[in-house]
């Protein structure tokens, strides 16, 4: 009943307001759709590692993969099209009640043809085998313009339940130890051994599981306080307010010390008391659409290992530097909790070239996003927060920054131009978005999610963790020996 309601108060809205009423509503029932097996193909639009965009590397797809499908979902949608005059919608509903059909979702448009005539989507529990639907359907062509069925959608597979996340470790792209020739680990052996020790953690890792604890050595522990110390000189000065509040917490609760390395686990409880968000172990380059799904379930991808001791204020690639000091204390916020939830619950099942344009939004918000506080430009982006140098130059008022005397091109925090916006992966950003506030930004990033063409609209279930649709979808799987060459 209460779905219903939203749906024709957000009818209401696109009707300019008009109030257009309903007769009936009745208990939502459950079945299952059957399946049936499809093709598509599907691209990969990036590569994500660890907690974000691996800097210095590229993102572009590493292998095609090409889709397989399987119908899956509990819902029936149909479309009837009639003229806009009173009470015309609550007669079509009461037919709809009649039949014992209780509908999970209401779409209308205008017509091409005229503004006088009505495209109506709705949605029931059910299947296309539904003893009630054809009785429904003859009487609701015999009062609308036309009446019918409507195929289910094909989408790219996304996750429904956090556990469904799972599956994404047997996906990485590499082991996350092979590194490039220009890594200032490239040529230690036991560095790389370390790594490769450390990433075991997160391919047994499963949904659920206490992430296992790292024993850091000392000399590990002396690279993350240098780092640690800086970077907290910096942030003071110019990181948002919500981060410099939340790293007391986080030295209280978690352990952040210079002298100490914060356990994963550790982190992960706290932010599941401040915003249900959790840190996941990650094994390797996850896809862009993987990376963004996992944050539809208020989930983070984590690395755990540290940068080469022999540059401690460098590193190519996100390492815990860069997660735990960047990252981890964003998502004790619950702006931005909600903000990073947003584009994940928008990355599921869109298009490829939708999650190119939300992974671009990311970047440029989670990863180096700024926002206005008394007047001034503060960073609440992470490769921002986790890089003294970069931070200085994109937020001090004064110059010579982070080692520039230029300055960068600053532009108001307007997702739909972030999405499209070209930027550099392995020097400072020449252009940063800046949001009038945290929760501006999360309102601009709603409402440009809101915008999707996607087909279809998910909840997400926080007591079960999982998101439930309102449209019957064949989410397209990817084949295994595919995502293996
Ligand atoms: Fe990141």
């Amino acid at each position: 009943m209460a779905v219903v309601g939203r749906a024709i108060a957000s009818l209401a809205r696109r009707h300019g307001g008009r109030s257009l009423g309903v007769a009936a509503a009745r208990t939502v029932t459950t079945s299952a759709v059957p399946a049936s097996a499809q093709a598509a193909n599907a691209q990969p639009t990036g590569e994500f590692a660890g907690a974000g965009f691996r800097h210095g590397d590229s993102h572009k797809a590493r292998a095609p993969r090409r889709t397989q499908g399987a119908v899956e979902g509990t819902k029936v949608s149909l479309m009837f099209r009639i003229y806009d005059k009173p009470g015309a919608l609550v007669d079509v509903l009461t037919i709809m009640a009649n039949h014992g059909i209780s509908l999970t979702r209401i779409e209308s448009k205008p017509t091409k043809a005229s503004d006088k005539l009505f495209d109506f989507q709705v949605d029931f529990e059910g299947t296309p085998e539904d003893p009630r639907l054809e009785p429904a359907l003859k009487d609701l062509r015999a009062h609308t313009v036309v009446a019918d069925l409507q195929e289910a959608v094909n989408v790219p597979w996304f996750p429904t339940r956090a556990r469904d996340i799972d599956e994404f470790s047997a996906k990485t792209l590499d082991a996350g130890a092979e590194l490039e020739a220009d890594h200032p680990g490239f040529k230690d052996a036991e560095y790389r051994e370390r790594r490769r020790m450390i990433v075991k953690n997160a391919t047994t890792f499963r949904h659920g599981d206490t992430i296992p604890r790292v024993e850091y050595s000392a000399q590990e522990v002396e690279t993350w306080g240098l780092v640690y110390s800086k970077l907290r000189e910096y942030t003071d000065k110019y990181a948002v307010s919500a981060y410099k509040e939340i790293m007391p917490l986080m030295e209280e609760h978690c352990g952040y010390a210079e002298d100490n390395i914060p356990q994963a686990a550790d982190i992960s409880r706290f932010l599941h008391q401040a915003t249900g968000f959790t840190l996941r172990p990650v094994s390797g380059l996850l896809s862009a659409r993987d990376f963004l799904n996992a944050l539809a379930f208020r989930v983070f991808f984590s690395t755990q290992y540290i940068r080469h001791h022999s540059r401690p204020l460098y590193t190519p690639e996100p390492d815990i530097c860069h997660e735990l000091m960047g990252h981890a204390p964003m998502f004790a916020d619950p702006d931005f909790a909600s903000f990073s939830h947003e584009i994940g619950l928008a990355s599921l099942g869109a298009s490829d070239e939708e999650i190119e344009r939300l992974a671009t939004c990311y970047w440029f918000s989670v990863e180096f996003g700024l926002c206005m506080e008394d007047g001034q430009r503060k960073a609440y982006g992470a490769g921002l927060l986790s890089s003294f140098g970069e931070l200085e130059f994109a937020c001090s008022p004064d110059r010579p920054a982070g080692g520039r005397d230029d300055f960068p091109k600053y532009k108001p925090w307007e997702p739909e131009v972030a999405a499209v916006q070209e930027y550099p992966i392995t020097t400072y950003q020449p252009v940063y978005f800046v949001a009038e506030s945290m929760q501006d930004a999360k309102e601009r990033m709603r409402d440009y999610c809101e915008g999707l063409a996607r087909p279809f609209g998910v909840r997400y279930e926080p007591y079960t963790s999982s998101v439930s649709v309102d449209r019957a979808l064949v989410r397209m799987e990817p084949k295994r020996e595919e995502l293996e060459e």
